[in-house]
């Protein structure tokens, strides 16, 4: 993946044992195409080298505001002018509490006060002991931080290096860095509600058995993920799938098309968009036994009678609030031939604004797919490539027909 090519970015560290994560922060910022200038405050190199950060990073660490490498010995300005953003991973509560006070007393903190803050993002990413982090100081201290312009990325729970158990810790290399890419995206879908249903559903015949399908979730995901980065709030509703909650996405998980319809139902009451990617099932087994089906041993298989499930989006799509524009409608279509065909007349069928087009064999648990955008103009091809890429260009698609 490629979600910070182009994009530089000084990664800063102050004193902290969550310095050992930096590194691979560091190295997922570089593995994402960015170039990564590493600045370090005098008590982080208790915690790790330079020499470590030099070699993640491909690039001689700074720590020093008289570092003569500089021609104009003026490293706080020329570092913190080429940044698409400072990120300061691990934020110690003393660099904190200097930042919030103007210190400049080092070069990391010269350079986050020296920075243009409207161009240049600051975030920072905490990491204490639970009792550092709950200190009335601390919370004024990023409250005051976070009115000053700066990002708070937010902290982890569970056991610290101390020994104790609580919030504070600095959250993982990967989180971080979702986190970094998420913050850079346009913020297209800004105060929006978004809400996306994904993955197949399951039917149950009896306790132990069902049916279902073969969906991933993994576009859904996508596109849960791409709307909040677009600074949408996002409610996810899946079928069972086995994939990790986008960031900052609240997930209802759900069985059967009969629960999805009843949380999607309650969720699209307040929302701006709502995109159905689910693959829900047809039918369902027209009665559900107790207890499990047993073979009796005469050789006879047992009868099983489907009824309809509801359609979802169909559903959604006759609500006022769909039908006045308030509820922008999106629905997709896994076809296997004639997919234009198809998929205009499935538009069209379900009463939505915009159909999104699929070979269904060649996104079925893929990481990539292609797309065909159908709407009332005509349609659109998006050419293949990751789910996520996709994703975001959906979602820029569909910023660009709402109603303003
Ligand atoms: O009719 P078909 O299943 O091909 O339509 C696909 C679209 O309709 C997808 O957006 C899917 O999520 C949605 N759908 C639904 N409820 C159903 C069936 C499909 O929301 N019962």
């Amino acid at each position: 993946m490629n979600d910070l090519a182009g994009k530089h970015i000084v990664l800063g560290l102050t004193g902290g044992i969550a310095c050992y994560k930096a590194a691979e922060l560091c190295r997922g910022l570089v593995k994402e195409g960015a170039t990564v200038q590493v600045v370090m405050t005098e008590a982080s190199e208790q915690f790790i080298t330079p020499v470590t950060m030099q070699a993640l990073s491909g690039r001689s660490v700074y720590s020093s505001q008289w570092d003569t490498r500089e021609a104009n010995n003026m490293a706080h300005i020329n570092l913190s002018r080429q940044a698409d953003a400072i990120l300061v991973a691990p934020c110690s509560a003393d660099f904190l509490a200097k930042l919030v006070h103007g210190g400049a007393g080092d070069l990391l903190s010269l350079m986050c006060l020296a920075r243009p803050i409207e161009r240049v993002p600051l975030l920072l990413a905490p990491a204490m002991n639970r009792e550092m982090w709950a200190h009335p100081a601390t919370q004024r201290n990023l409250q005051q931080a976070s009115a000053d312009g700066a990002t708070i990325l937010g902290v982890g729970s569970g056991f610290q290096a101390c020994g104790e158990t609580g919030d504070g810790r600095m959250l993982e290399a990967q989180e971080l860095l979702e986190d970094v890419v998420a913050f850079l995206q346009p913020k297209l879908l800004a105060g929006r509600k978004v809400v996306v249903t994904a993955g197949p559903t399951f039917e149950a015949l009896d306790p132990i058995r069902g049916i279902t399908n073969h969906s991933s979730g993994k576009m859904g995901f996508a596109i849960a993920r791409a709307a909040r980065e677009a600074g949408a709030d996002v409610a996810l509703i899946a079928g069972p799938v086995s994939l990790a909650t986008p960031r900052g996405v609240r997930r209802i998980d759900v069985q059967s098309a009969r629960d999805m319809l009843a949380a999607t139902t309650a969720a699209t009451p307040q929302a701006d968009i709502f995109i159905a990617t689910a693959a829900v099932a047809d039918w369902r087994p027209a009665t559900q036994s107790e207890a499990k089906i047993k073979k009796d041993g005469s050789g006879a298989a047992p009868t099983l009678a489907f009824i309809e499930n509801p359609d979802i989006l169909a559903t959604v799509a006759r609500s006022d609030r769909a039908r006045s524009g308030a509820l922008f409608c999106v629905g997709f279509a896994a076809e296997s031939h004639d997919l234009l065909k198809h998929a205009r007349a499935k538009r069209e069928r379900k009463g939505i604004p915009l159909l999104v087009g699929n070979i269904g064999p060649l996104t079925f648990g893929q990481d990539d797919n292609q797309m065909l955008l159908v709407d009332a103009q005509g349609e659109q091809e998006l050419p293949r490539a990751a789910k996520i890429v996709l994703a975001r260009q959906l979602v820029a698609e569909i910023a660009r027909r709402l109603p303003r």
